[in-house]
């Protein structure tokens, strides 16, 4: 899905917080610009802490952000990654933590905020085991 074209107001999303990414200890800043069912767009910065365990990425910042104002459906996902030559992926547990509000063909944008370099993937093809509770999925 590679020719797939990055959307401008996801990516502009992104950029607008960028600078806000609170990243002393790894210099690698992150931001993510998620949009829901209504067309909603929100965004997350990577946020740092001395106990590094406790870092939370730019990914899981936008969809609780989502989720916190009634967002239950992600659309699409934008992971800028402000300071890499090359496009990085949600980790593992960002994944896990999308999956729990999205299809598995949302779709995945991965951005670097260096060279501009681009990649388009499917959730599923990023996590194709998500983890489920159980097969119903009941939001309330
Ligand atoms: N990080 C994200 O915010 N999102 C990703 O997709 C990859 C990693 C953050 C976590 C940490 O603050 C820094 O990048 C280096 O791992």
């Amino acid at each position: 899905m590679s020719e797939t074209s990055v959307p401008r107001d996801l990516l502009e999303a992104a950029l607008s917080v960028l600078n806000n990414a609170y990243a002393p200890y790894s210099r690698f800043r992150v931001a993510s610009a998620v949009r829901d069912s209504n067309g909603r767009i929100f965004v997350g910065i990577n946020v740092e802490n001395s106990s590094y365990g406790l870092t939370v990425c730019a990914e899981r910042v936008a969809v609780f952000s989502m989720v916190t104002r009634g967002g239950r459906l992600v659309r699409e996902v934008l992971v800028l990654a402000g300071d890499s030559r090359e496009p990085v992926p949600p980790c593992g547990a960002c994944l896990q933590v999308i999956a729990e509000f999205a299809e598995p063909e949302t779709i995945i944008y991965m951005v670097s905020g260096v060279t501009g370099k681009h990649r388009v993937a499917r959730l599923r093809d990023l996590l194709p085991s998500a983890f489920r509770l159980d097969a119903r999925r009941s939001k309330e």
